[in-house]
């Protein structure tokens, strides 16, 4: 199915476009990464907040209202530009493990952080109140978070020098 789908976008307008034009996926690396400052900058803010190290006059809640929308917002730049680049190169980077471990990853950073912020607000006082500290739980999957996105980082960049698959199409 992946096969057929590569062999599909292969032949589509798009990738014609994005080989043919220079400019064009080094414009879209950029939006790539300009995203990845916004998402891992907030995601670094708050769970520094959370941990107790960075931030402490202000409340969780008040600093998660201010990251979220642009947080959501590159978090859909990244999926598009990440498209973009798969459709450049069909054959780079979806028969590669490790792209595959970068969406679980990715899948896991935004999930633990959702049940984070969700288990916080719950819990009341640490979440509205800057001076209240944050459950030492709640503080190591914090750091987890952090650890992933720093993963995702790394998995990112390695795509391009990572083997595909045996037998996959090169
Ligand atoms: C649905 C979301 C995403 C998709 C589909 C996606 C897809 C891709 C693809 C296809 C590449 C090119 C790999 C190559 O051929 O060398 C790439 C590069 C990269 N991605 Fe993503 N990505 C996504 C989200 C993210 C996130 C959330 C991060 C980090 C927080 C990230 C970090 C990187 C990095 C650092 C690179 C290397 C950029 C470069 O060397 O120019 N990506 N991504």
């Amino acid at each position: 199915m992946l096969e057929s789908f590569a062999a599909w976008l292969g032949g589509t307008p798009l990738t014609a476009f994005l080989e043919n034009q220079s400019w064009a996926v080094p414009t879209v690396q950029i939006f790539h990464i300009l995203a990845i400052t916004v998402v891992v900058g907030a995601a670094t803010i708050v769970n520094l907040r959370i941990v107790g190290v960075i931030e402490r006059g202000q409340s969780i809640a008040a600093l998660t209202a201010r990251f979220a929308a642009p947080s959501i917002v590159a978090l859909a730049v990244l999926a598009a530009t990440g498209f973009l680049l798969i459709a450049a190169e069909p054959t780079r980077a979806i028969f590669r493990y490790l792209f595959w471990a970068k969406m679980a990853l990715l899948l896991a950073a935004v999930g633990l952080t959702a049940g984070l912020l969700a288990g916080l607000k719950e819990g009341g006082g640490a979440f509205s109140d800057p001076a209240a500290r944050v459950a030492a739980p709640y503080r190591l999957v914090a750091v987890l978070i952090l650890l992933l996105w720093a993963a995702i980082i790394v998995a990112g960049r390695w795509i391009g020098y990572a083997e595909g698959w045996p037998g996959s199409p090169q």
